[in-house]
């Protein structure tokens, strides 16, 4: 018998601010329904100016290694399309700040919101290679567009760690993988932007095409049929995405789309991302995690997985939940991490939006905001400081 291997552990962390959609219609004349209903978005996370990828991170890490220690976690994959520096992972300041030992391997991995599937893949692999050793998957994102574009209501800042071995508390990841890739340039941030460049239209189309793609080579590798599923869980951008790809799904099989069916399949899936919005690579565990924390009892029970990422790549996969598994989740905590936020009204936002480091080496200290446990104190000789509260 093949050795179980999954997510033992998974935990979230999201920013100290929150904009409602509602201060940004009002701001630019849009009818809010086009947000809450359009698009499926109440409210975006907004970093304070001392939180980043890293704070967040580590933040979502924290109670994962508090509650298991760091004991046998020998890797750590950090995924992020938002980097922070071109060539030192984010990892390794999370490394330092969870005080993991030196007897680690640290690596960032990149491609658009799909980054943290393919570190869970990978982990995969490595646990299967050494049964003995965990690993320590981060996916940690700040989703930032151009004030006043379109994308700026899909922006959205959010971490989800998991720790991924042997028996799994949680969900077991199967095999097989149903993967595709196509060169699309529907969403890409060159080195020299701080903000992504989308063209959503064509990003949505890519996105649906991967869908297809994806399930296509799922189903030639012998994956389970799609009524096996209790829930599918996508990529989600925007909610109503979610909904736009699973409508695609079931008609590419030729199954009933209507609106009941989609929201039985994938409803409590939205839950967090709909007031945290878009959190590129933790947006499909973020997804995860909203389900698990709110679904009756899903035990033994088959999810569905589709993780996508502009330019883009794509992977359907199956997760099985395991017995036991609710006394393992961190609901109330995942709960007291939305609910602490506290509302901008839209003129700080957009300071905070405005925000960059001067590029001259200085010291630059930043003020203090963040209630989190960790925060991003400055720039001092173009290195990022970050400590611990
Ligand atoms: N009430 C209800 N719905 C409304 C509405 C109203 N008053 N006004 C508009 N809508 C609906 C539209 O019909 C549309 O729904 P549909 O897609 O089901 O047809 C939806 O709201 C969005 O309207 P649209 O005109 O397409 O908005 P937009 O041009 O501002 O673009 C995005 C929306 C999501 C494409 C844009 O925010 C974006 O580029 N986001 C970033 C990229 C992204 O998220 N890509 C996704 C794949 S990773």
């Amino acid at each position: 018998m093949s050795t179980s291997i999954g997510i033992h552990d998974l935990s979230l962390a999201t920013t100290e601010f929150v904009l409602p959609h509602t201060a940004l219609a009002e701001y630019n004349g849009t009818d809010i329904g086009k947000y809450h209903v359009g698009i499926g978005q109440q409210s975006m996370s907004v970093p304070a100016a001392d939180e980043d990828i890293v704070t967040l991170a580590a933040a979502a890490a924290a109670p994962i290694i508090a509650r298991h220690g760091s004991d046998g976690i020998r890797t750590v994959i950090f995924a992020t399309e938002s980097s922070i520096d071109q060539a030192k992972s984010a990892g390794v300041y999370v490394h330092s700040l969870l005080g993991l030992p030196s007897a680690c391997r640290v690596v960032e991995l990149k491609q658009a919101c799909y980054g943290a599937t393919a570190g869970l893949q990978f982990a995969i692999g490595l646990v299967r290679r050494d049964p003995t050793q965990r690993v320590l998957v981060i996916a940690s994102d700040v989703s930032k567009y151009d004030l006043d574009s379109p994308g700026e209501a899909t922006q959205g800042a959010a971490a989800v760690a998991m720790l991924v071995g042997t028996d799994p508390a949680v969900l077991r990841i199967e095999e097989p993988s149903g993967v595709f890739t196509a060169d699309v340039m529907d969403f890409w941030r060159p080195n020299y932007r701080d903000t992504a460049l989308v063209d959503g239209h064509e990003s949505i189309a890519a996105y649906l095409q991967a869908v297809e793609g994806a399930w296509k080579d799922y189903t030639e590798h012998d994956g389970r049929p799609l009524e096996d599923f209790a829930a599918f869980v996508y990529h989600q951008p925007f909610t109503k995405m979610a909904y736009k790809a699973h409508r695609h799904l079931l008609d590419y099989v030729g199954f009933a789309s209507d609106k009941d069916t989609i929201s039985k399949a994938l409803g409590l899936t939205t839950a967090y991302n709909t007031v945290i919005g878009n959190s590129y690579t933790a947006s499909v565990y973020l997804g995860l995690a909203a389900l698990l924390d709110q679904a009756e009892d899903l035990t033994d029970r088959s999810i569905g997985f589709l993780s996508y990422g502009s330019g883009s790549v794509a992977e359907f996969f199956a997760g099985t939940v395991v017995p036991g598994y609710r006394e393992h989740l961190r609901t109330e905590a995942h709960h007291e991490s939305i609910d602490r936020r506290k509302t901008l009204d839209y003129a700080a936002y957009r300071e905070l939006h405005q925000r960059t480091f001067p590029a001259d080496g200085g010291d630059h200290l930043t003020p203090a905001q963040t209630s989190g446990p960790f925060r991003l104190a400055g720039l001092r000789g173009h290195k990022r400081i970050y400590e611990a509260r």
